[in-house]
């Protein structure tokens, strides 16, 4: 795999914690923890990843400039304000979107996209970011942070073609059953519904992680 700085926006939280131990295990790649509070990053490296110390910098979410690809693992009603300030440097970025735009309040998960269809299409359209991608949306942290296999497909989207192929190669991996390219980012919207009937299944089944696997019959 060709040498790039993997940066984790949100990378405090459970899916960007997720992410990081895989990237970190399965790679040789630096990856650079982000928070809105360079402290709260630093405690979970030295509480979760100690023994990658030379490869994993935690950092206050306004270093990601340092970061070739940025994974956003964010709330995704707090996205457009947190990536606002730092829009200019983020276009010229390979940005990973893994935020599924649902609504708990009601108690059943609800798919509640923005009016540009999904979030990857709103970051390019209003934020100008170009090189958006989206993926792992469609899995869950759980099963991101155990030390299995993933026995289901990696889904990814996305319009630039060179973005998407590194994004596959770091997905790869993991390793899973396979990594979809599902298409540009028009796709991204069947991803996020996906994400959220997967959503539903577990609270419904209570069966642990559930995901898809795409067979070709
Ligand atoms: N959990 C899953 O299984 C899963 C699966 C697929 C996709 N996702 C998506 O991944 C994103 C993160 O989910 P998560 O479960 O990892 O959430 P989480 O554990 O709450 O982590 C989110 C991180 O975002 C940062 N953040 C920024 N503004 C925040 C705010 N107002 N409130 C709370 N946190 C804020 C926090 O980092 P700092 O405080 O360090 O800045 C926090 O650690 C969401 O968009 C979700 O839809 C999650």
């Amino acid at each position: 795999m060709r040498k790039m700085t993997v940066g984790i926006m949100g990378g405090t939280g459970h899916q960007g914690k997720g992410i990081t131990k895989r990237i970190l295990k399965n790679t040789d790649l630096t990856v650079m923890i982000g928070s809105r509070l360079k402290e709260k990053a630093e405690r979970v490296v030295s509480e979760e990843f100690n023994e990658y110390s030379s490869r994993v910098v935690p950092i206050h979410n306004s270093e990601l400039r340092g970061a070739d690809v940025i994974f956003l693992t964010i709330p995704s009603n707090q996205a457009i304000e947190m990536l606002e300030p730092y829009k200019e440097w983020l276009r010229s970025k390979i940005i990973v979107d893994c935020m599924n735009p649902v609504d708990f309040s009601s108690g059943t998960p609800i798919w509640k996209p923005p009016k540009e269809g999904s979030m990857t299409q709103m970051l390019i359209e209003r934020l100008g970011f170009s090189r958006s991608l989206a993926a792992l949306k469609a899995i869950g942290a759980k099963i991101l942070n155990s030390d299995k296999k993933i026995e289901q497909s990696l889904f990814v989207a996305g319009d630039d073609e060179e973005a998407k192929n590194t994004l596959i190669e770091i997905l790869e991996s993991f390793p899973a059953s396979g990594v979809v390219d599902i298409g540009s980012a028009s796709s991204v919207p069947y991803m996020e519904a996906m994400a959220t009937l997967a959503i539903r299944l577990s609270f419904q089944k209570k069966k642990g992680s559930v995901g898809f696997k795409v067979v070709y019959q």
